[in-house]
């Protein structure tokens, strides 16, 4: 096919030659017959006359051999993240594609011209690529009426603006910090490997470069990178060629630390250091209740910050936090009710009960008895939280300490088991404080390790 070739070897290396250079093999050939004669433009201006054998084929791909396919290149930036709408699964995003082939029917001499070498024409005068993303899940609203450079030598440059809604796998489970990959694969509508091939015009690098400097405003989302993957695409019997994209994304998450997980933490910090209030002075369930009321509104109020779907890991934290709540709620109005019980009717403890909290008071009032020794500072029995002296006299309580943990309940005055309960509600309440105190750390701990990986 190239024709400045002798005969025989012409045809293996003209195959070659235009498996490499494909496109421009065709215009470099036939770059006499189809020159566009522009005499007198630097002086009238342009004349349509002139294209119009190039204008008259804008119906068909633009080769001279049609076994040729046509090469388009393109390169795309993205000028803003609109919106990540995790319900519908949709990316809006903005972006500016830009498509570069070549057209073997316009070539003209620029020193015949007046030193023209480029011109725009209306876009809608030429063939266009039927690029279209995959992923695009809207309609196309691409301004009409576009403009294409076109050079001397048939190379054309198209340059449109795109709102894309695009389809992408998104996974909120580590909202607020999770990160996004989603796609966007470029792809003919109708033209297989036969007739189009898709190329580069960029590097993926430098189109992410230009895209991060475009973005430069603080929305929500920040662009990490811009991967490509090339693989065609099989359909039936045909196959595409496509050039597959991955953006990726990370959320900005100060909005929803300072809104969402500080008071979320402050409340909980809260609960966690109102078990000190003293638990016999029945203050601690209402307070508690008020605390819950308060976060319930604040979760109300929230609520529009969250994904609408799925379930993220900090609908899980909000939970527990809640839980958290509810549960030490509840052991505060059984501690109250525990402690309204056995100082107006004290019923009958259970022998082993006895024995342990006998065992525990022994072992807790050796420790204080030898601190006194030494003249240290009387500290308050056992360290509890919350724990008063009891307004009861010590003194029944301590020969009853003294005394066998094998005596009868029975043998003990009023006034005595009112007391031993009244420590023993104490000590559950201690104990029941650390438990909720471990499983909150553990649990924070947990969430904010999967947070943080
Ligand atoms: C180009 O067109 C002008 C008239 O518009 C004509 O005089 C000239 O010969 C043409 N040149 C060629 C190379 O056809
Ligand atoms: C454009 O060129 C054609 C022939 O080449 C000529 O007949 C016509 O008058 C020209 N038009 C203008 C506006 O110069
Ligand atoms: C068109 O191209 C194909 C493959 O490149 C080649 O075999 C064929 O001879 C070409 N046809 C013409 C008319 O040049
Ligand atoms: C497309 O890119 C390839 C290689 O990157 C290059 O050889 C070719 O000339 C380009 N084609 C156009 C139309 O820009
Ligand atoms: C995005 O996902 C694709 C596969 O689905 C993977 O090849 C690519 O590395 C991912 N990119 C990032 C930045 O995670």
């Amino acid at each position: 096919m190239e024709g400045s070739w002798p005969q025989q070897e012409g045809w293996l290396l003209g195959l070659l030659l235009s498996l490499l250079l494909q496109g421009s093999s065709t215009f470099t050939q036939n770059s006499n017959s189809f020159t566009i004669n522009c005499s007198g433009f630097d002086v009238n201006g342009l004349n349509k006359t002139a294209f119009k054998s190039v204008f008259d084929r804008k119906a068909f791909r633009p080769v001279v051999n049609f076994s040729i396919p046509t090469r388009v290149n393109i390169s795309f930036t993205l000028s803003a993240i609109l919106e990540v709408n995790a319900q519908i699964q949709l990316l809006t995003s903005f972006l500016w594609l830009e498509m570069f082939w070549e057209n073997p029917f316009i070539n003209w001499n620029p020193e015949e011209c007046g030193g023209i070498t480029d011109l725009t024409v209306a876009a809608e005068n030429f063939w266009l690529p039927d690029i279209f993303i995959m992923e695009f899940m809207d309609i196309d609203q691409t301004p009409t009426q576009l403009v294409a450079y076109v050079n001397s030598k048939g190379h054309i440059k198209y340059k449109k603006p795109m709102k894309v809604t695009s389809i992408c796998n998104l996974d909120i489970f580590y909202f607020p910090f999770d990160q996004q990959n989603c796609t966007l694969t470029f792809t003919s509508f109708l033209y297989t490997v036969n007739d189009m091939l898709l190329g580069l015009d960029k590097e993926v690098w430098e189109m992410a470069k230009t895209s991060q400097h475009l973005i430069q405003n603080q929305g929500e989302w920040q662009l990490l990178g811009i991967n490509k993957a090339t693989r065609k695409l099989a359909v039936g019997s045909s196959l595409y060629d496509q050039i597959m994209f991955y953006v990726a994304i990370r959320r900005r998450p100060r909005l929803y630390i300072i809104n969402l997980l500080v008071p979320s933490g402050f409340l909980i910090a809260i609960d966690a250091l109102s078990f000190f209030l003293p638990a016999e002075g029945g203050n601690r369930p209402p307070f508690k209740m008020t605390l819950l009321l308060g976060y319930t509104v604040f979760l109300l109020m929230m609520n529009d910050l969250l994904p609408a779907s799925g379930t993220p890991l900090i609908s899980v934290y909000f939970a527990l936090c809640l839980s958290l709540m509810v549960v030490s709620l509840l052991e505060s109005i059984f501690l109250t009710y525990l402690l309204n019980l056995v100082t107006t009717q004290p019923p009958p403890m259970p022998h082993w009960l006895h024995w342990l909290l006998l065992h525990y008071l022994r072992a807790t009032d050796c420790y204080k008895k030898s601190q006194k020794d030494n003249g240290g500072p009387d500290p308050k029995p056992l360290h509890l939280p919350g724990l008063k002296e009891p307004g009861v006299k010590a003194g029944p309580a301590k020969a009853w300490l003294d005394g066998d943990p094998q005596s009868p309940w029975e043998q003990l005055d009023h006034q005595q088991k009112v007391d031993i309960w009244v420590k023993f509600s104490l000590i559950l309440d201690t104990f029941l404080f650390w438990i909720y105190l471990a499983f909150m750390t553990s649990s924070l701990i947990t969430v904010i390790v999967l947070w943080i990986n």
